[in-house]
């Protein structure tokens, strides 16, 4: 097991004007399961490739426990990666394929057997190991392509999107497998989503990136609860958090028509005349209480337990989601009264996009 550490590390590819990484500080600890997530092209594949060795890295460093890998080739890293194509080799049976990496590093015939049948039995594929790789399904064959990276017994786990090919449901339940394995083998692990969903679920902590530019490093609950800017708050969760504008008033902020409650030490702390109110669809609740914002309903989605209500306050300004729990959700064209416990409230300076705590 090990540690890992990018310290500034950047990647710069021919001819870019932008790094695609841009001086990446990120710190792993030994066992930790970190999940790397952000937007198509942000830079997390190529997080992980520099990591790898598959990629130059243009200044800085990569560390891999003690030792300075940025110059190591690929194949002395000792870490095995999953990959979103999980290409099996299809004439070798399931067996030979999680052993052939073994094989090519000359380890003896009966404890290539044994280390296969264990990680075959981590994965529930003891019953397949003789079949062959056209034989299974898509599932069967992600826990193979697990099980070939498994076997080589590694210091780091990398994964880039390993769960993208699978159809929603299987999706989930092979998520629920990798988080449950990576627990038992306690190897640390690198893995790259664009789903804030799995990263979320996943992670011991997870990484926001945005354009190449790390934004957060957190728990998954701090993420949630404190997130540092406006990306990483309306990256993180579904449907995203709501955002408005706010003038600082005597008396909290004012959306619109609607002042919003708020301590006074904290709008005296505002120094920007303009903020960017932030609060999640599951924080607002209905009520009755004539000092909560007016509510328009204009639309309402009732996917399961919970009633999504879309509108505006006041009728007026950007869309606004609430989450409410109810049997028996409002109408479309109704009015309704609508609260925030104050601590639920995020305040982001508009200028910056940073979050004022
Ligand atoms: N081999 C390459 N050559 C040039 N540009 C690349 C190469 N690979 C990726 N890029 C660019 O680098 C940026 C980051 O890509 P990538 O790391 O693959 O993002 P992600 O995995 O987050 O989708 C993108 O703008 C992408 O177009
Ligand atoms: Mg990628």
């Amino acid at each position: 097991m090990a540690t890992v550490s990018f310290r500034d590390a950047t990647r710069v590819y021919p001819g870019a004007d932008t790094p695609a990484v841009d001086r990446l500080n990120l710190d792993i600890n030994d066992g930790e399961f970190m999940v790397l997530v952000g937007p198509s092209g942000c830079g997390k594949s190529t997080t992980l490739r520099m990591l790898a060795g598959l990629e130059e890295v243009t200044s800085g460093s990569v560390w891999i426990g003690e030792q300075d890998v940025t110059e190591l080739p690929p194949k002395d890293r000792d870490l095995a990666m999953v990959f979103q194509n999980y290409a099996l080799y299809p004439h070798m049976t399931v067996g030979e394929n999680m052993g052939f990496a073994l094989k090519m590093q000359n380890v003896p015939k009966e404890e290539r057997e044994h280390r296969v049948m264990e990680a075959a039995k981590l994965l529930g594929l003891e019953e397949f190991l003789d079949r062959w790789p056209k034989a299974l399904s898509g599932g069967q064959r992600q826990r193979v392509a697990m099980g070939r990276a498994i076997v080589r017994q590694p210091q780091v786990f990398l994964m880039d999107e390993p769960l993208s090919n699978l159809d929603a449901k299987l999706r989930v339940s092979t998520r629920t497998q990798i988080a449950a394995l990576q627990t038992r083998l306690e190897v640390t692990t690198l893995y790259v989503t664009h789903d804030q969903v799995e990263a979320m679920t996943l992670g011991d902590r997870v990484a926001v990136m945005r354009e190449g530019v790390l934004q957060q490093v957190d728990s998954p609950l701090a993420l949630w609860d404190t997130p540092k800017n406006v990306f990483v708050a309306s990256f993180i969760g579904t449907p995203p958090m709501n955002l408005m504008p706010g003038t600082p008033v005597d008396g909290g902020i004012r959306i619109g028509k609607h002042v919003l409650a708020m301590p006074r030490e904290t709008v005296e702390r505002i120094t920007d005349d303009e903020v960017t109110v932030g609060i999640r669809p599951d924080n607002l609740v209905i009520t009755d209480s004539p000092e909560d914002a007016e509510f328009h309903v204009e639309k309402v989605e009732l996917p399961g337990s919970d009633a999504y209500l879309y509108g505006t306050i006041d009728g007026a300004g950007p869309e606004v989601c609430a989450r409410v729990q109810t049997r028996r959700p409002p109408q479309a064209g109704e009015r309704v009264r609508l609260g925030v416990a104050e601590d639920r409230i995020h305040l982001f300076s508009t200028r910056t996009g940073d979050r004022i705590s």
